[in-house]
């Protein structure tokens, strides 16, 4: 029998659309990421895998599922976890889940840019100190979006969106992504292409960074470029931890080379760089920008229909594009 593996839970139908289709369907029973040692004892034999991004598939996870492996089919757009020059090299197909969480992603980014800017965590604290403040004319000021630059690194879908609700807001928005100039953005939100990061950087009011990781993102803001910003600026990441060089956020914070940052997504997740936790000015969420109800059940279903797909002989919906 044909066997599909899940290796941790997920809300949606995805599971049961594997198993209507015939599938002996395996689910971790576990609501945490598997051991390395227990995931590899537990792929065994899979024909297809639902993973996760805390999953590493490399060759020992394929050499773990054996000969019948033919599509790791990944719970998430990002995919910096597949070895995926391997896996091609396997004629394994890899697939991910764009579309359907980007909404859900540029919600959380603004959810995070206005938490920070109107320092929402610290009046919330505040709030249930037991002794909260009166109204106050200088009690927790923050700063207005409208009418700031809102810099958008790289202008992917989720990026896309992002600069659309800033335009909503009334924000500027000024953009750099090395494929493209999106000239129906532009049209749609007035966007300005800008020559390089670097260019962004030193312009924005707020950053928002939505690139993958890759070689050459990885560390793209490093305490050079940090120090191009606006002592005024917010730095906000929903895409990948290491695209931050994390102790040097940790410093620019500190000394007041930037005001303020919001992460969804840390370097060495889930742990947080030393002095992050005990700043003021950072607004902290656990990789948690595509967790609605909505996107994770639809990245579930989107899965199993590309695990259909490629155990039915069909081309994937949503290979990974490399
Ligand atoms: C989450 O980070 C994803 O890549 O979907």
């Amino acid at each position: 029998m044909t066997k599909v593996v899940v290796t941790r839970k997920i809300p949606g139908n995805g599971v049961k659309m594997l198993q209507d289709a015939g599938y002996d369907v395996v689910v971790s029973p576990h609501d945490r990421p598997l051991e390395r040692q227990e995931l590899l004892n537990f792929i065994q034999g899979a024909d297809g895998v639902l993973s996760q991004l805390t999953d590493k598939v490399d060759e020992e996870f394929i050499n773990a599922c054996g000969p019948n492996l033919k599509i790791v089919a990944n719970f998430a757009v990002g995919f910096d976890n597949l070895d995926t020059p391997t896996l091609t090299s396997h004629n394994i197909v890899a697939t991910n889940t764009p579309d359907v969480l980007t909404e859900a992603v540029a919600e959380h980014t603004f959810a995070l840019i206005l938490a920070i800017v109107r320092r929402i965590p610290e009046a919330d604290k505040l709030s249930r100190s037991g002794s909260p403040p009166a109204f106050g004319p200088e009690v927790l000021l923050g700063t207005e979006l409208k009418g700031k630059d809102l810099g958008v690194l790289g202008l992917g879908r989720i990026g896309s969106r992002v600069a659309e609700l800033g335009y909503a807001i009334g924000m500027n928005v000024i953009y750099f992504d090395n494929n493209k100039q999106n000239q129906e953005l532009e049209q749609k939100v007035g966007a300005k292409a800008r020559e390089s990061a670097e260019a962004v950087l030193k312009e924005a009011d707020v950053v928002s960074i939505h690139v993958p990781l890759l070689d050459s993102t990885r560390h793209l803001i490093n305490a050079e470029k940090l120090q191009m910003m606006k002592p005024t600026a917010y730095l906000i990441n929903t895409s990948r931890g290491p695209v931050v060089d994390e102790a040097a956020l940790v410093e620019a914070l500190k000394s007041g080379t930037l005001k303020g940052a919001a992460l969804d997504v840390y370097e060495k997740e889930p742990q947080h760089a030393p002095g992050l936790d005990a700043l003021n000015n950072v607004v902290l969420t656990p990789h948690i920008a595509s967790a609605t109800n909505e996107a994770r059940s639809a990245m579930g279903e989107l899965a199993a229909k590309n695990i259909i797909a490629v155990l039915s002989g069909q081309p994937p919906l949503t290979p990974v594009k490399v």
